[in-house]
């Protein structure tokens, strides 16, 4: 695992853009994978940025979601889909047969889990992926004591992850299941972009780095992936002693 630390979260979103355009700049045909939630839209905006400046080109990547809630689409604020279509798919310049996003919707959420399989293996798998982690050590909706030989699953939500949902919609919601790649899935991408900012990360950051491998912390089994970089700012990088 590399470890970057940057100054805040800015310069470390940048630092990561950076990372996403030059591995796209080497292989134009990239499969990317990026989490919605809140940490990932600073490197999102550079993205954009980039690709406004012509310093990356999108028109031959493909694009597969990491997750979803169960029961919420791009109509609801704070979905995984209205997050990255508002902050990154509607601001570059890409068509909708690259992308393929979890549908929340599905009424049969056992096909659309097919559906995304089917995506990941007619392109080759993921070539890079880009992970926030969850105050539980969650990756994607893969939650503590996820099995580890997991393609895309639905998954019951921990109680760490309803409590911390309020922060992403405009009321409450009653989110009890979600869709998510699978642990198997993300040990089969080529390249991790591990991210996390501000304080409140810090005690699971430091459980990530220098705990004990563990499926109670789901961030913790990705330690021993040889093209692992673990992006942060000094405060989510602040308990680290090692
Ligand atoms: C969201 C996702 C989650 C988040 C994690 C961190 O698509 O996959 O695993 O990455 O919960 O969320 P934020 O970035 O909001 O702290």
């Amino acid at each position: 695992m590399e470890i970057i630390i940057k100054q805040d979260y800015d310069k470390m979103s940048k630092e990561a853009a950076d990372f996403i355009v030059n591995y796209i700049n080497n292989k134009p045909e990239t499969l990317l994978c990026i989490a919605g939630g809140e940490t990932p839209a600073g490197i999102l905006k550079y993205l954009v940025e980039a690709s406004n400046n012509k310093k990356v080109d999108f028109s031959k990547c493909k694009f597969v979601s990491l997750d979803e809630w169960v029961g919420l689409g791009r109509e609801t604020r704070g979905s995984c889909k209205e997050t990255l279509y508002n902050q990154f798919f509607d601001l570059i310049p890409i068509t909708e047969e690259q992308i393929c996003f979890f549908d929340g919707l599905a009424s049969d959420l056992e096909k659309e889990c097919k559906r995304v399989d089917k995506f990941i293996s007619d392109n080759g798998n993921i070539d890079l992926i880009v992970l926030g982690i969850g105050m539980n050590g969650h990756i994607g909706f893969n939650e503590p004591n996820v099995p580890l030989d997991t393609y895309c699953h639905v998954v019951g939500l921990d109680p760490v992850t309803k409590d911390v949902s309020v922060k992403y919609f405009d009321k409450a919601l009653d989110v009890k299941q979600g869709i998510s790649l699978g642990m198997k899935t993300i040990n089969e991408a080529d390249t991790i972009l591990l991210i996390a900012n501000d304080l409140r990360k810090a005690d699971i950051v430091k459980k990530t780095v220098e705990g004990e491998k563990m499926p109670e912390v789901p961030s913790s089994l990705l330690k021993d992936f040889p093209k692992l970089y673990f992006f942060l700012d000094e405060a989510a990088a602040s308990k680290l002693t090692k």
